[in-house]
């Protein structure tokens, strides 16, 4: 079976988050830094042997057809936008997300810098976001995040896609991103229990809840879906915190999700923005705001390393 990219590691001491758009006639050019990409990333490492360096490709669903004229991933289509009753999830421009995650994050930050710079003109970045690791895998508002992820055998076949699924696109994984900017005056005014009951986990001991005591509105009762015909529906998250911290300093946390289905993310979506049962949307939402919306697709290494025409 094809081979995903190395999306499965270790959470890195930091990430760095680009999302471009193809200007007009910059495909070729795309292209030749699709192929370029590795070969960079084992040069930037060959400086820092000890360090982890990794950076994960995707593709958004309109670039696909500009990019190659052949196939294309059966379930690829753009960030479906959700409007609810009180909070919205916006979809937002992006053709490619470079996924830099890192030790160092020089080492990250260099592999951003030269690979845009070989695209020059070809591209504009619409999203660069420096994540970093807060203390022990905790978000800006003090939680932990990533605890439920799936690991080991069952993190491959959450994110990669089936080859009876989708045979010329095994291997690969679809991925959607928001930005979500935290009001964090009003979260930190939250007394802490209010702010357990919004995660349905404890804030220091991050344990989980149990079923008659966490709140329908909670962000892991909204996110956790119940098993379809013996199958899981997850997905593996590799959210970051990130933020300035000066005067009106954007702050809070970028959401990534790699599937081998959009559906999952999807439906995690609209439980959380239009709600279950409409209208109980997730509690979270009162204090974070989703300022960007984009989906992808990060075909396996064997795409990569010989793209169709
Ligand atoms: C769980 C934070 C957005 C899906 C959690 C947890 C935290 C958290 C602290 C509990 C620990 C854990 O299992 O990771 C956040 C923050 C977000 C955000 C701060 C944005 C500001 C999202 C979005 C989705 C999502 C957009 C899906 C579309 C999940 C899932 C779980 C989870 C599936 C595990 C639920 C379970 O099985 O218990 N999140 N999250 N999260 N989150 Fe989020």
């Amino acid at each position: 079976m094809d081979s995903g990219q190395n999306i499965l590691t270790d959470k890195t001491p930091s990430a760095l988050f680009l999302v471009l758009t193809i200007n007009p006639g910059g495909e070729g050019a795309v292209r030749d830094a699709l192929e370029g990409l590795e070969g960079l990333v084992t040069t930037v490492s060959s400086r820092a042997p000890e360090a982890t360096l990794t950076a994960i490709i995707s593709i958004g669903s309109d670039a696909w057809d500009r990019l190659f004229s052949g196939p294309r991933p059966a379930e690829l289509h753009p960030f479906v936008e959700l409007t609810g009753d009180t909070h919205t999830a916006p979809a937002t421009p992006g053709d490619l997300l470079l996924h830099i995650k890192s030790s160092r994050p020089d080492l990250a930050f260099e592999v951003g810098r030269l690979w845009t710079a070989t695209l020059g003109d070809a591209v504009t970045t619409v999203d660069e976001t420096h994540g970093f690791r807060y203390f022990d895998l905790r978000d800006l508002t003090g939680f932990v995040d990533g605890t439920e992820n799936p690991a080991g055998d069952d993190a491959v076949q959450v994110i990669t896609v089936d080859p009876d699924d989708d045979p010329e696109f095994a291997g690969g994984s679809y991925v959607a991103v928001q930005k979500y900017v935290t009001d964090f005056p009003s979260w930190n005014a939250l007394p802490v229990p209010d702010q357990e009951n919004t995660f349905g986990r404890s804030k220091l001991e991050n344990v989980e809840m149990d079923d008659d005591t966490k709140p329908s509105n909670a962000h892991t009762a909204l996110t956790n879906l119940p098993d379809v015909d013996g199958q899981s529906q997850e997905i593996f998250r590799d959210n970051m915190p990130f933020g300035d911290i000066a005067g009106d300093g954007e702050k809070g946390t970028y959401f990534i999700a790699y599937s081998k289905t959009p559906a999952i993310t999807e439906l995690m979506l609209r439980n959380m923005f239009i709600g279950d049962p409409v209208g109980n949307h997730d509690r979270l939402l009162d204090f974070t705001t989703a300022v960007t919306g984009t989906q992808f697709f990060a075909p396996s290494t064997d795409f990569l390393a010989d793209l169709p025409e």
